[in-house]
């Protein structure tokens, strides 16, 4: 199984970056994980530059990762009570073609960690909507990580076994298929 991460933050000490870690780490033996660098490169989404003859490169690469994933892993923070800019552009991105997009059906766990002592489920909430408008195929269930800067422990694991069991569920979820999609 190809699992391809998006990840929202590109903050080097991203805490976000950490729960996609503890995200692969909970994938079964034979899952291939990769966490994109694309998304930081994609320029803001331009229907001038969504054609054949102007594709940025990036683009076409980004929309090749999404098309060879069986399924993907979005982590993002909550800025000013929705997803990040950097995700939001790369699922534009990802939803055009429209009627022929790479994003068409694919199931999308959604995470988010923030610094405030809530859950950003505005984020979270945010971001399956757009998938789902976008025609993926998000979990209804997601996990939003509070407090995330103490959130983990030296390993790298989430330090609450609530948030950790949490975790795990929603892998199993994602691989192996037996979860309730979002509703539209
Ligand atoms: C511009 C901006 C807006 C933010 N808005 C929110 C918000 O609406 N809700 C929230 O919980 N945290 C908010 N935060 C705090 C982020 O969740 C926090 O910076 C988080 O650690 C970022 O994720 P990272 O560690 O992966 O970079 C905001 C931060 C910034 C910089």
């Amino acid at each position: 199984m190809n699992v391809l991460v998006l990840l929202g933050s590109l903050r080097a000490a991203s805490t976000n970056a950490r729960l996609a870690q503890a995200a692969i780490a909970a994938l079964p033996a034979g899952a291939v994980a990769t966490i994109s660098s694309l998304p930081a490169h994609l320029p803001f989404y331009d229907e001038d530059l969504d054609v054949p003859d102007a594709l940025p490169d990036a683009v076409a690469a980004f929309r090749a990762e999404v098309a060879a994933a069986d399924a993907l892993i979005v982590v993002t923070p909550e800025y000013n009570a929705t997803m990040s800019a950097v995700l939001k552009n790369a699922i534009d991105w990802a939803s055009r073609p429209r009627g022929a997009a790479e994003l068409a059906g694919k199931r999308v766990l959604v995470l988010a960690a923030t610094g405030s002592p809530r859950d950003a489920l505005w984020a979270r909430e945010s971001t399956v909507r757009s998938l789902t408008i976008a025609g993926a195929a998000p979990l209804a269930d997601t996990l939003g990580i509070p407090s995330s800067y103490a959130a983990f422990a030296p390993d790298g694991s989430l330090a609450n076994p609530e948030h950790a069991d949490a975790l795990a569920g929603l892998i199993a979820q994602l691989t192996e298929q037996r979860a309730t999609p979002a509703a539209a």
